[in-house]
């Protein structure tokens, strides 16, 4: 193992290249206020506790989605399958806010939340705490409903690019 002091300057790089070896599930945060719906590919979801059923999320504050979710009463958390990278790309810039939405299969809530009816899961909440810190803003989100796709095949984030995850040897 490669064991290095480093100094203040270096930790930024440093902390870059540590979370490159985070694998993380690709998912697509959806939300609507009275006005529009949005949504981004986010990696940084994270289950909170079970009790009651609760997670996070965390967005930059500079995206149009964190000023949707500012207003917005629900969001949903869709996880990709490891066939959905297009979707990824389209949701993280790659598409305009209306154009994202032509790609995929898109349902609406009586909110008028748009949801990913072929996504991996579907994880409806109800907005709890917004936490702000630094460039981001941690919003809670209370579990509300579920939806399932069967076959367990996320798309996984790892080391700047697309990957799917196999059992270990
Ligand atoms: C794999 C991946 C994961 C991402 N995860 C997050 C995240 O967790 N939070 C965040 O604020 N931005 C994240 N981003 C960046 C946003 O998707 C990107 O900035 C997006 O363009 C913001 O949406 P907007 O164009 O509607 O403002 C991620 C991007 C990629 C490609």
């Amino acid at each position: 193992m490669n064991t290095v002091t480093i100094n203040p300057q270096e930790v930024d790089l440093a902390y870059r290249a540590a979370m490159r070896r985070f694998a993380s599930t690709v998912t697509i945060i959806t939300a609507a206020d009275h006005e529009r719906h949005h949504g981004m590919t986010a990696t940084a979801v994270t289950s909170l506790s079970m009790n009651p059923p609760s997670l996070l999320i965390c967005l930059n504050q500079k995206t149009l989605l964190h000023d949707i979710m500012y207003r917005a009463r629900r969001f949903c958390v869709n996880v990709l399958h490891r066939d959905q990278v297009a979707l990824s790309a389209a949701f993280s810039g790659g598409a305009g806010s209306a154009e994202r939405f032509e790609m995929g299969e898109w349902s609406f809530t009586e909110e008028g939340g748009p949801y990913l009816a072929d996504a991996q899961a579907n994880l409806f909440c109800k907005k709890g705490a917004a936490i702000p810190y630094g460039t981001h803003t941690i919003f809670v989100g209370e579990v509300e409903q579920v939806g399932l796709r069967d076959a367990i095949s996320p798309l996984v984030y790892q080391d700047g690019a697309y990957c799917v995850a196999s059992p270990a040897a």
